[in-house]
């Protein structure tokens, strides 16, 4: 049977633009509650916001990467169905709030993230922590090693960018789990910028070095935040390397059900995100690389990022919203 034209295109450029609307709309509904201390209701607006937006794209999505299983989670729960049903069959990796403590706090780089790729181009990460290492574009392939010491890594990006280790920076969650990371970064002379949360806006800083300060992410976060920092740096062409953490039966058994056979595989980005893939961010509160949302008398201001890995293009956005009774 013939197909029709929606089912046999894949990503349309539209998209990317309808992309933006959804994380927009998501990151204007968290920042309605940004700084009021209260990550739950901060975090279940923005999804019910994205999963409103969602619904009236023209796609036949499933949600592989969401708000966690369907019995613990109502919403964007995973293998939920969103869209309106009638264009490409993809598959979506989002969170609606990526940050929830940044947003509650009003701290720095909370973001509302979405990434939307062909049917089966995404990994199915299991809800643990996963291994990471970042690099943004221009280094050749290879640079970084996963199984390398943080020194070597460090070494090796201060060479390939030309400059003495002290002028390179590092990103790093700051956790107890971190220390001897920390310890051994700092002895090979390069600046930590150490944060509080927000590893996918971590992974992202390394594609700016410029703008950021940032030339590489290294340490362990969220497996879905991993999977989500991959799509962008597909589109941006940088590096990274992911493992899952996989330290129980249990969490074994988790992955294993979501179709991860080897528990100590290192996962590329392209691994992570393959085929054609569309990444959105908007900022929620301010970001080194987007500003948050601003409340103005007339208006809503916005600041999103939408990249395309088929043309690599990069599109930052910065939206007035006149017509205040959408949000
Ligand atoms: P949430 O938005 O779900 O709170 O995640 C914030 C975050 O900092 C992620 O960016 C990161 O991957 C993960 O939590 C790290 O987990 P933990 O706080 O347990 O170290």
């Amino acid at each position: 049977m013939a197909k029709s034209g929606d089912e046999q295109v894949g990503l349309t450029r539209e998209l990317s633009l309808e992309l933006a609307r959804v994380t927009e709309r998501a990151a204007v509904a968290a920042a309605r509650l940004r700084g009021r201390g209260d990550e739950k209701a901060a975090d279940q607006a923005a999804v019910d916001a994205m999963r409103s937006e969602l619904n009236r794209l023209a796609i036949r999505g499933t949600v592989v990467i969401g708000e966690g299983e369907r019995d613990e989670a109502p919403m964007l729960y995973i293998g939920e169905k969103v869209g309106n049903g009638k264009g490409p069959e993809v598959d979506i990796a989002l969170d609606p709030l990526e940050g929830t403590t940044l947003c509650a706090k009003n701290l720095p780089n909370s973001l509302a993230v979405i990434s939307i790729a062909e049917k089966g181009a995404l990994l199915f990460a299991p809800d643990v922590y996963m291994e990471k290492i970042a690099v943004g574009p221009g280094y050749p392939v290879g640079l970084i090693d996963i199984d390398a010491s943080p020194e070597d890594n460090i070494h090796a990006v201060a060479k390939a960018k030309g400059v003495p280790v002290t002028e390179i920076a590092a990103c790093i969650l700051d956790r107890p789990r971190h220390a001897s990371l920390i310890e051994a970064v700092r002895k090979t002379g390069a600046a930590i910028r150490l944060i509080g949360d927000g590893d996918v806006a971590g992974v992202i800083d390394t594609t700016a070095p410029e703008e950021t300060g940032i030339d590489i992410y290294i340490g362990s976060g969220g497996a879905p935040e991993g999977v989500l920092a991959a799509s962008a740096l597909r589109c941006v062409g940088g590096q990274m390397q992911g493992r899952l953490i996989l330290d129980t039966e249990e969490k074994i058994a988790r992955a294993a059900k979501m179709g991860v056979s080897d528990p100590k595989k290192i996962y590329s980005h392209m691994e992570m995100a393959h085929g054609e893939v569309i990444f959105a961010a908007t900022g929620v509160t301010d970001g080194n690389m987007l500003g948050g949302v601003r409340f103005m008398k007339n208006y809503l201001q916005t600041e999103t990022i939408v990249m395309r890995s088929s043309s690599k293009t990069v599109r930052e956005i910065k939206a007035r919203h006149q017509d205040m009774d959408k949000f």
